[in-house]
């Protein structure tokens, strides 16, 4: 099936937020206002889609100057480990730099190393993050 890659295209709030449940393996069927969202406080995000519909998707926000950071990266889990997360944070990489930021970053958990690491070439550095809620 032919994946197609959009940056920053219309969203559907109610597709991506099946997509993201699923992704996150989550029981939730609320819908998250993403539009709203993305609009506001993004510097891009990038879909993959397919005759289906969404099957991907990647948010990067942005400082307003040189610094930017994926988040959300998720693909339908029947269509995971056929390189669209890895398709996906390539053109996040390239639309982050022709929007003229120069370190783009992702914090992940320990299992994901292999992709952000090994698949899309992030460099390993020390972060540091605090819960903000309880
Ligand atoms: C993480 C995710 C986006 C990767 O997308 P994908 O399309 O499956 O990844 P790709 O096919 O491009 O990359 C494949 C490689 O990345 C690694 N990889 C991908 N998903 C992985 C996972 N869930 N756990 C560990 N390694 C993973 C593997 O090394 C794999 O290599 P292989 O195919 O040789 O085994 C996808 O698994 C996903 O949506 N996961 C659930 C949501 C999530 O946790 N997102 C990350 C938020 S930080």
């Amino acid at each position: 099936m032919v994946v197609e890659y959009r940056v920053s295209p219309k969203i559907d709030d109610q597709a991506l937020s099946e997509l993201h449940h699923r992704a996150f393996g989550s029981d939730s069927t609320a819908v998250v206002p993403w539009t709203a969202r993305l609009t506001r406080y993004s510097l891009c995000w990038v879909t993959a889609e397919d005759e289906s519909g969404l099957i991907g998707f990647v948010n990067v926000v942005g400082d307003g100057g040189v610094h930017a950071f994926v988040i959300d990266t998720t693909v339908l889990p029947a269509r995971q480990g056929e390189g669209i997360g890895r398709r996906l944070i390539e053109v996040a990489v390239a639309t982050a730099r022709s929007l003229g930021c120069e370190w783009l970053h992702v914090d992940f958990e320990p299992d994901l190393a292999a992709f952000y690491l090994g698949t899309c070439g992030f460099r390993s550095t020390k972060a540091g993050l605090i819960r903000l809620a309880s």
